[in-house]
């Protein structure tokens, strides 16, 4: 099977990275604007429910709508000054302890990382938004367009509510990572409803289920903490579409098709996890005189790497792809190779998706 990025990978040891020491290229890839996107157009003229799930999961999201700009306390001060998540949180401030840096250094890289963090998000949820525009005309049955269009909504005011809290809290939207924008593109590009869903809402929307819900039960700013609450909410929603779409999905697919969907699953999050934070390393690292290689070399040769490595994947994303059959025997040495899957996962509060099953 073809790894994806190939040309920025390299060896750590055992581990392979995806690392874009050449920041032109990285740069390159963010100034693409204008992605070519095959998408087919489906009329139906069925508009009676023949999928009642999802007609249920469109029912909860039109109650459980929230308005970003009224129903959060925006009068809530954020600084450098605090620790916006507890020290351990942040490996920024792990390693500048580490390195002798006094107390506001080490408030101020947590607030720097946690201020990436959300950037990254903030990025991953414009890709949701056209994806899910996308969804509402490749998608052939009045359900899927009726949720798909509801999810449209929740990702506009996804963007809000962090663009909201990185401009008027942090200061600063860093750009999107280079890995993360190329594995963006893939899904944006993508021919059919299938693999965007998959893509998307299984496997992105999985990770950002995980990733915000670490994040929050180690967060310490009220405003940060019910942001995150909130767009969580919505997020396993559309998690739980995702489930939802890929079980009819899988259940017809020729066992051809299910090998070629769990090969594509494992390709896309793999390269998210060869990147080992290196984007983040190289544009933060230096300000506070951290060498963004050694960093994620000694990380990956921790004894302890796949248990600490492995929590945002085993979180939601890796429990629902076996749940779905994407990841079967054939398969599993390679997440358990990788430190994306471990049989007792540290930290792990099971999956926030009682849909599921
Ligand atoms: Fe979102
Ligand atoms: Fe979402």
């Amino acid at each position: 099977m073809e790894k994806l990025i190939q040309e920025h990978r390299k060896r750590f040891g055992e581990f392979e990275v995806i690392d874009f020491v050449d920041e032109e290229a990285a740069a390159r890839l963010r100034g693409h604007l204008d992605v070519e996107v095959p998408l087919e157009l489906h009329w139906t003229w069925n508009y009676g429910s023949e999928v009642q799930e999802l007609r249920n999961l469109y029912e909860k999201g039109k109650v459980n709508q929230w308005n970003a700009e009224t129903d959060l306390d925006w009068s809530i001060p954020m600084s450098k000054d605090e620790w916006v998540v507890s020290p351990e949180a942040s490996m920024l401030a792990q390693i500048t302890k580490l390195m002798g840096k006094d107390e506001a250094t080490q408030k101020a890289a947590a607030f720097d990382e946690i201020n990436y963090v959300l950037s990254q998000l903030l990025h991953g949820e414009q890709a949701a938004l056209q994806l899910c525009g996308q969804l509402t005309n490749v998608c052939t049955k009045m359900d899927e367009k009726w949720y798909s269009a509801s999810q449209v909504i929740d990702e506009a005011r996804h963007i809000e509510a962090f663009a909201k809290l990185l401009e008027r809290k942090m200061g600063t939207i860093y750009p999107i990572g280079a890995t993360l924008k190329t594995l963006l593109d893939i899904l944006l590009e993508a021919e059919t409803a299938q693999k965007k869903t998959l893509g998307m809402q299984t496997l992105f929307e999985g990770m950002a289920v995980g990733i915000m819900d670490m994040l929050r039960s180690e967060c310490r700013n009220p405003l940060l903490t019910e942001t995150l609450r909130r767009v969580e909410q919505d997020e396993a929603r559309h998690a739980a579409f995702g489930v939802l779409m890929m079980r009819r999905v899988v259940r017809e697919a020729e066992p051809e098709q299910k090998h070629e969907m769990e090969d594509w699953a494992f390709s896309i999050l793999e390269a998210l996890n060869a990147n080992q934070q290196l984007d983040m390393l190289h544009l933060l690292g230096p300000k506070y005189g951290i060498d963004p290689e050694q960093t994620a070399r000694t990380f990956v040769s921790l004894p302890n790497f796949a248990e600490l490595n492995s929590m945002a994947y085993m979180h939601t994303v890796v429990p629902n792809l076996r749940k779905l059959g994407l990841i079967t025997e054939r398969t599993e040495d390679r997440w358990r190779a990788v430190g994306m899957m471990v049989d007792s996962p540290a930290g792990v509060k099971g999956t926030p998706l009682p849909l599921v099953g």
